[in-house]
């Protein structure tokens, strides 16, 4: 499917995981995708894989001039910008009483400011360029309680929040916000989150056997999401949270 074609993209995080996966597919779909990460080399390996259809850039979704400039670069190569997926995130595997304010700061500062200002950038470029499509990533951590999550429970409920908040305020000027709620996605972030256990190997496993579905969710299966809300497919998709969780929520 070439659901894509012609559309610009930005993708945040997109140097690893669910975000090199959506990159990944963006292109494949016919889009032009701005690998955006922190770790510039990781964003130049997955921009180098995608071949013409992608360009890397180093940035830090927490520092909001860095993240103007990458929209008023995109513009100024391509013309305009379609589509923004906020997607990177860090986590930190802690309850309330055990989570470290600078923690809590760190897991605030990426994953919800980091979409407020990509959202505070991207949309009104996305409006003047004829509308399109902003995708937020949440997690199912905003809509039921996870062991050891709490500080990246509410920033993800945050995300929710302010993905709503969006889809209402700008749905007129034909931008559509959305977010999607993974449930245990199979990519290095996992490594990391179970590497603040004492036995890690256990923690992975305790992870894997909560799904219903017997197994990790890939990356490329959030990425099929991403692929549709970022398509016409998905023209009355607004202020949607799309779970793609192997049935964890269902229970
Ligand atoms: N893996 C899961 O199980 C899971 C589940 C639900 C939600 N999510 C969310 O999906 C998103 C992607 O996660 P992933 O599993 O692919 O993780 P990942 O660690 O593989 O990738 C995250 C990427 O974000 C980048 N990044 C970190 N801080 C950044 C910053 N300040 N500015 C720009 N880039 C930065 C990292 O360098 C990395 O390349 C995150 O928002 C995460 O919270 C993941």
């Amino acid at each position: 499917m070439r659901r894509l074609e012609g559309k610009r993209a930005i993708v945040t995080g997109a140097g690893s995981g669910i975000g090199a996966a959506v990159a990944e597919r963006f292109v494949r779909e016919g889009a032009r995708v701005a690998v955006a990460d922190i770790d510039l080399e990781a964003a130049k390996r997955v921009a180098f894989g995608l071949g013409e259809g992608a360009r890397s850039y180093r940035l830090d979704v927490t520092r909001p001039e860095e993240v103007e400039a990458l929209v008023r670069g995109v513009l100024d190569e391509w013309g305009g910008l379609d589509v923004m997926v906020n997607n990177a995130g860090v986590g930190v595997a802690a309850t309330i009483p055990e989570t470290r304010e600078e923690d809590w700061l760190r897991v605030m500062d990426v994953n919800l400011k980091g979409t407020f200002l990509g959202m505070k950038y991207a949309i009104p470029a996305i409006r003047d360029s004829g509308g399109g499509s902003v995708i937020n990533m949440s997690s199912i951590a905003a809509l039921v309680g996870i062991k050891d999550r709490a500080a990246y429970s509410a920033a993800k409920g945050g995300i929710l929040a302010l993905t709503r908040a969006a889809a209402i305020d700008h749905v007129e000027e034909g931008v559509r916000v959305n977010c999607i709620a993974p449930g245990t996605v199979d990519t290095p972030w996992i490594e990391r989150i179970t590497a603040g256990y004492e036995d890690p190997a256990a923690a992975r496993a305790a992870m894997q056997a909560r799904q219903p579905h017997g197994r990790f969710v890939t990356p490329e299966e959030i990425a099929a999401m991403a692929a549709y809300l970022a398509s016409e497919e998905a023209e009355s998709v607004v202020g949607a949270c799309m779970v793609v969780d192997g049935g964890m929520t269902a229970r």
